[in-house]
This record gives structure tokens, C-alpha cells and sequence, in this order.
């Protein structure tokens, strides 16, 4: 695994995070953790933002209806985000009386498949909503007193993180819902930013170790720790993701009628589901492409990075250009270890917290940007918009790193190592920046396309090119 390491070679190292909170002891030490908890209240009071637009945005009637098989009615989503609040906040971190014991068993994703919640007996609105606002009033409570220290899971203030990446990354599903849902737009936001820079073909990420996962991030979920030294061959990379007008070159050449370009399994997948183009993509008589984003119908923006494809045709796009998707550590090496320092960055463009200059994220658009718009957010290697826009697919499956340990239950990861998933990277512009970092790891099945998912293809290098 360290073969190219000669034993002068720097151990790969994480870059040192922000100065950390003092140990205890210190004069800063309560400053310390006031700051902690305005920092929490900040990302859950956010959440809630989110969670309330989302749900607000549509009438009752919308709510408990299913739009999709693959999805929960919002309400449910709504529910489930207050019972896991419950549950994790109220319950096991504030050791306080139960809300409501007698609904756990609905609001538990493992007990009722998404296309049987609607017949569940669920709260319906007013009461779910009701039942997410009187858990997050005993959540202040238990947070304002809470010391944020004393054991793993409230050190760092990890759980109040954890719930509040938990109510966005629902917040993502249910922005997933409504751009499934039928009907005219409710959901409005200014257009993502055109390009300021030209990008084009692929970057070169050198050969070696480096250090994939996190030990450090005291947010960081279970999947994504230990950090761990991980040997990457050379390979090249596209600086951004492939876009609409590449994709669409691919289509026009008949990308997919010509099973030689698919995996078997790919072209058993494309053919039974009668795939011709990314989901939401309506050609007219004329031939030209639109797309139907949130209820409106727009034209297809050649610039942007092409959304709402399954693995499998990112798999035969990639072959059709001569490539293959990513690994898991390719994609996290381009997109975090800078090869001046032998360290791994938690964001391509170093420590800071993302900001509109650098990413797209955070349902501040209801699209992805154009190619070039971020030239801030580059990573030391010279990749684009690795954060934020479009999950990009990984030829990897979800396994464990080595060393890994459920934390803090074994449903967020650990049931779902070995499955039929493949590791989705990098966040879109529906994903907040609590759920996003360079360590990241998402999944879902080769086949689902609702998701806001896209790809960057990568290949091994030449001989003459090495
Ligand atoms: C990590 C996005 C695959 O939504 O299924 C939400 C996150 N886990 N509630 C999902 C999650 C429990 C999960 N993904
Ligand atoms: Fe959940």
C-alpha cells in the first residue's frame, strides 16, 4: 500500500483545522462552548428554515399525497425529522420524558417501505407539525444546559451535528420529492451563477499515498472515519463534470442504442426501463432539448453539469469517451490532498466554510451552476466544483474504511456496507453545507436517477504521460 513511499516521504497528514477549542481548564473555555452552542442553534434554526419552505410551499393535500414510489409524503419526512430529534436529542442526550414513545415505530424508516407510508395512520400535518416544533422547544432546553462534553457522542456538540445534518439531508430528499411532484412551480430562486472562467479536459492528480476519511472533523459521520493513508496511482481526472452539452453529444451518437458502450447489467437496466435521455429531459418536435426543473419547463443550459443520470449511464458515457468513472479515493484525492504539503484539505480550497464564492449548495439555486463558476472553489490539483452542484457517481460500492466503528447506530452505515450501492461524492445545490465536506459519503442504487446526481469521468494515465 505504501510501495512508492521512500521512507523520507512526509507521513500524509490532515491540514491542521481552525485552531481548536481548548481542552478544558483554560480562561476560553466557556467562551469556547458559547460558541459551540451559537453555532448549533445556528444549523438547527437553519434546518428548520429549510424544512418549513419545503413543506410550507405546498397545501395540505400535497403533503400526505405520494408523488413518487421512491419517495415518503412530505409529512412523513416532517415527522421523522422531529422523532429523530427526539429520539437522539431530547431522549439520549437530555435524558428527558418521551414526547411521543407511541409513534416512534411509524417514523422509523426501517419499519415501512417509502411506497407504503401513505397508508400509514400518520400525524397529518398540523399535528406534524406541531410535534417537530414542541420537540425543537425541549431541544433548546436540553442544549442550553448541556455541557458538550463528557462522553463521545456529545463531545464537539456531535449529536446536536448529527441531527441537524439529519433534518438536511431529509431536506434534500424532500427537495427531491418536489422536483418529482406534478403541478405547477412552487418553489422559486434566483438562477445559478453563469461561468466566469473557461474549463475544459481533465487535470493530472500525482501518484502516492495520501489520507482519505477523517479523524479530525468532530462532525464528520461514522462512514467517513478513520482517516487513513490510502495508495493512488496517477490517473487524470475531469476538471469539472461533464455537462449537458457533452452529454448530449453522446446521446446524438446514439449512446443509447448501441449496447457495446453499457455493462450488461447497464443495458439489461436501460432497456427494460426504456431509458433515452436524463430523467426530466423533453425533446420537441423541433428537436431541441428542454428540461422540466421544479414544475417549469426550461431550456436545456448546455454549460450546466448534466443531472438526474443513474450509474449506469454515467458508466456507458464514460466508455463511449474513452474513460471510467472515478474511484471513491481518486475522486477524494483530486478534490482534497495538495501536493505541496502532502496534506488533505477538508474542502478543495482549504479549511474555510464554503461560501457563494466557492460552491454551490444550500437550495441557494434550484439548479446546478455552469462549468467555471466557481473558479474559487478549485482544489490544489485543479479540479472544478468538486463540492456542491452535482453528487458525482464513483465505480465504488459502500464499504467500511479500515478501522471503522458504528457510531452512534448501526442504521446510518453499517447495514447498508456490501449492498447494491454505489458512492455518490461532493454534495449538490440541494445539499447544505453542514451535510458537505471533502470527506462526505453519500450512496444509492446504480439505477436511481431522482437524486440530484451527475459524474466526472477519469482514466489512467499512458506511459508517455506518467
Ligand atoms: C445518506 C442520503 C443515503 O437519505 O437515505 C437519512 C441519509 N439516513 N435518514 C438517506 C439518512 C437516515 C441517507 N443517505
Ligand atoms: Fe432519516
Amino acid at each position: 500500500m505504501t510501495d512508492s513511499f521512500t521512507s523520507t516521504d512526509p507521513t500524509p497528514a490532515e491540514s491542521s483545522p481552525p485552531a481548536p477549542a481548548t481542552d478544558g481548564f483554560g480562561a476560553t473555555d466557556h467562551a469556547d462552548t458559547d460558541l459551540l452552542r451559537a453555532r448549533i442553534a445556528d444549523v438547527l434554526t437553519t434546518a428548520r428554515a429549510r424544512t418549513a419552505a419545503l413543506t410550507d410551499a405546498v397545501d395540505e393535500s400535497d403533503l400526505v399525497a405520494q408523488h413518487s414510489p421512491l419517495m415518503s409524503p412530505l409529512v412523513w419526512d416532517l415527522a421523522h425529522i422531529g422523532n429523530q430529534e427526539e429520539l437522539w436529542l431530547v431522549r439520549d442526550v437530555g435524558g428527558r420524558e418521551a414526547v411521543r414513545a407511541d409513534i416512534d415505530e411509524l417514523y422509523d424508516a426501517f419499519k415501512h417501505a417509502r411506497a407504503n407510508r401513505p397508508a400509514l395512520p400518520l400525524l397529518d400535518p398540523a399535528q406534524a407539525r406541531g410535534y417537530a416544533g414542541t420537540v425543537r422547544e425541549k431541544v433548546w432546553d436540553v442544549l442550553e444546559r448541556n455541557p458538550l462534553r463528557g462522553g463521545p457522542l456529545i463531545e464537539g456538540g456531535f449529536a446536536f451535528g448529527m441531527i441537524a445534518q439529519h433534518e438536511q439531508q431529509h431536506d434534500e430528499t424532500m427537495l427531491a420529492t418536489h422536483q418529482l411532484r406534478a403541478g405547477e412551480p412552487v418553489l422559486a430562486a434566483p438562477p445559478a451563477p453563469a461561468a466566469r472562467i473557461g474549463i475544459a479536459g481533465e487535470v493530472i492528480v500525482p501518484g502516492g499515498e495520501f489520507l482519505m476519511g477523517t479523524s479530525a472533523d468532530p462532525w464528520a459521520l461514522d462512514n467517513e472515519r478513520p482517516a487513513h493513508p490510502v495508495h493512488v496511482p496517477a490517473f487524470a481526472i475531469d476538471a469539472a463534470p461533464v455537462t449537458n452539452e457533452q452529454y448530449l453529444a453522446f446521446v446524438d451518437d446514439g449512446g443509447y442504442r448501441r449496447p457495446e458502450l453499457w455493462s450488461e447489467r447497464g443495458w439489461e437496466h436501460r432497456t427494460s426501463a426504456g431509458l433515452t435521455a436524463p430523467q426530466f429531459w423533453e425533446r420537441d418536435s423541433d428537436g431541441r432539448w428542454w428540461r422540466r426543473v421544479f414544475g417549469a419547463i426550461t431550456p436545456l443550459r448546455p454549460r450546466q453539469p448534466v443531472v438526474h443520470v443513474c450509474w449506469f449511464e454515467a458508466e456507458a458515457f464514460a466508455r463511449w469517451a474513452g474513460k471510467r468513472l472515478p474511484t471513491e479515493a481518486e475522486w477524494e484525492k483530486a478534490a482534497r490532498f495538495d501536493p505541496a504539503t502532502g496534506t488533505s484539505r477538508r474542502y478543495p480550497w482549504g479549511e474555510a466554510d464554503p461560501d457563494e464564492s466557492k460552491a454551490n449548495l444550500g437550495q441557494r439555486h434550484l439548479e446546478p451552476a455552469e462549468v467555471g463558476a466557481y473558479p474559487a472553489g478549485a482544489s490544489p490539483t485543479g479540479a472544478h466544483q468538486m463540492i456542491g452542484d452535482v453528487w458525482e457517481w464513483t465505480s465504488s460500492g459502500f464499504d467500511p474504511y479500515p478501522g471503522f466503528r458504528a457510531f452512534p447506530y448501526r442504521e446510518y452505515s453499517e447495514v447498508f456496507f456490501g449492498g447494491d450501492y454505489r458512492v455518490l461524492r461532493g454534495g449538490s445545490f440541494g445539499t447544505d453545507q453542514v451535510a458537505c465536506r471533502g470527506t462526505f459519503r453519500n450512496w444509492d442504487h446504480p439505477i436511481r436517477r431522482q437524486i440530484f446526481a451527475g459524474f466526472r469521468p477519469a482514466r489512467d494515465l499512458g506511459a508517455d504521460e506518467r
